[in-house]
């Protein structure tokens, strides 16, 4: 090689990041690439790009978890290679999901805890599907024993997030979901039952409403459809949507029975990766006893050696979440978990109590009697100079992702905002997210926008 070509061979390896020709030019965004790369550039390009993201911490719209202990990184690293579903190759991590099943069923009072069956999935979404699907089978199968038609399922639930519309469309079953009021935000017993007939595959309660947090009455609607039962013959399990409160009301609401405490619930689902402070990727459900799981919805595979029964939507899919999950369980315990959760509890209510003296809020939940969180809304009879919205959009600028939305029906005319209380959201960043809601609204005084609306009784808006 001569000189000169061995001289830009050298400053070619020892250019600057952005003074390398791979930086110096647009990389395709909607083309497949041409040419190789180098590692160090892309990797730069890419990382520069997920600056444009919102700062996951300061986002206060998700249930999911933004904050993990170190350890958990380091585990989710060694085992990037690894697939949960070759359970042959991966024996070890295959035992540590059997474990943590055990250990859920354990927790929410199983009476066949240690025999019990459950699995893990992608969420809570898939894990709905799974305990929709299993309510769907058992109901068919009790048709037909009767010699009974079985293209009318339907399935009763309150307002429910929309993986269970996702469930009834995919799987051809009617969604009963009982409408809110405003003095109803959630379900009610009588609500539910009155819904309920020899169709009804199963009633799903939630134990974190999406929309305002709370808690639905489990133990209430169990008690309504043992009533039905005893005065129709009708026998309709429940399955539980516990996607936040499975991991929450265990460890701070010890004494709430919600779980297989009462006999008529079946299945719960949980999200690992919500208040189960895993990493993002990790649901559970769980049933009550092996025999409420329909064997014909096991398959068996065994071209990757051994046997191996499977219940899942998915096939191949990471196990680190699986194994950060098990780190959770041993290094917090219910002692951990209750310390973690209960932190954010008081955070909420200490949120709560701010939001409630800057003036033109309504606070409607602080927390208490569901998810640590905060939902407010704009104070009714008020005269206001912004919008929700308006304030969503405003905090933004200071890096704050706080959602403003309105609710589902009959309530699409109220807008509430909600705030999540989260593992590494410290009274100290409640704090700073206070002075930075004050800033907003001595910005909307000064600044008011265009058209004003104003609250009306009905607690709609309409322009003033
Ligand atoms: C009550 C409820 N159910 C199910 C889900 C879906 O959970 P995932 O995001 O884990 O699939 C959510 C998500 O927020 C939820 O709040």
């Amino acid at each position: 090689m001569v000189l000169h070509q061995k001289d830009s061979v050298r400053s070619t390896l020892l250019n600057d990041v952005y003074a390398s020709t791979d930086l110096g030019i647009q990389v395709p965004k909607y083309r497949f690439p041409q040419k190789e790369q180098r590692p160090r550039d892309i990797y730069q390009i890419v990382h520069d790009e997920l600056m444009l993201d919102g700062n996951s911490r300061q986002n206060l719209a998700t249930f999911c978890q933004t904050w993990l202990e170190p350890e958990i990184a380091r585990l989710m690293d060694e085992c990037l290679d690894k697939n949960m579903i070759d359970k042959d190759e991966y024996p070890q991590t295959a035992e540590i999901e059997a474990r943590c099943v055990h250990m859920l069923a354990d927790l929410w009072n199983s009476p066949e805890a240690a025999n019990t069956l459950g699995c893990s999935t992608t969420g809570s979404s898939e894990a709905a599907m799974l305990g929709g699907l299993a309510m769907k089978w058992r109901w068919r199968e009790r048709r037909k024993a009767a010699g009974k038609p079985v293209d009318k399922p339907n399935l009763v639930c309150g307002p429910v997030q929309v993986c269970w519309h996702k469930f009834a469309r995919y799987w051809d079953v009617e969604l009963r979901e009982i409408p809110m009021e405003r003095d109803r935000l959630i379900l009610s017993a009588e609500e539910a039952v009155a819904r309920c007939d020899e169709n009804t595959i199963g009633v799903v309660p939630t134990l974190g409403v999406t929309f305002t947090c709370q808690y639905e009455p489990v133990a209430a609607v169990c008690a309504a459809l043992d009533t039905l039962q005893a005065q129709t013959g009708l026998d309709i399990p429940v399955h539980v949507d516990g996607a936040s409160g499975g991991f929450l009301a265990p460890f701070v609401e010890p004494d709430l029975a919600w779980d297989f405490r009462l006999e008529r619930v079946k299945s719960i689902n949980a999200s690992g990766h919500k208040f189960g402070l895993a990493p993002l990727g990790v649901g559970w459900v769980v049933w009550r006893e092996a025999a409420e799981l329909p064997e014909d919805l096991i398959f068996r595979v065994n071209y990757l050696g051994g046997d191996m029964p499977t219940f899942a939507l998915n096939f191949s899919r990471p196990g680190g979440q699986i194994i950060a999950q098990y780190y959770n369980f041993l290094r917090l315990g219910r002692e951990g978990y209750r310390k973690v959760h209960q932190a954010c509890y008081d955070t909420a209510a200490y949120l709560g109590q701010a939001l409630g003296k800057m003036g033109p809020f309504t606070v409607i939940y602080d927390g208490r009697g569901g998810i640590p969180a905060v939902t407010w809304s704009l104070a009714e009879g008020g005269r206001h100079n912004f919008t929700l919205y308006d304030l969503s959009d405003r905090l933004r600028s200071r890096g704050w992702q706080v959602p403003a939305y309105s609710m589902p029906a009959n309530c699409q005319d109220m807008v509430v905002m909600r705030a999540l209380v989260r593992h590494g959201f410290s009274r100290d960043l409640a704090d700073l997210l206070v002075t930075d809601l004050g800033r907003c609204l001595a910005h909307f005084d000064k600044n008011p926008v265009t058209r004003p609306l104003e609250h009306t009784e009905a607690g709609g808006y309409s322009h003033a």
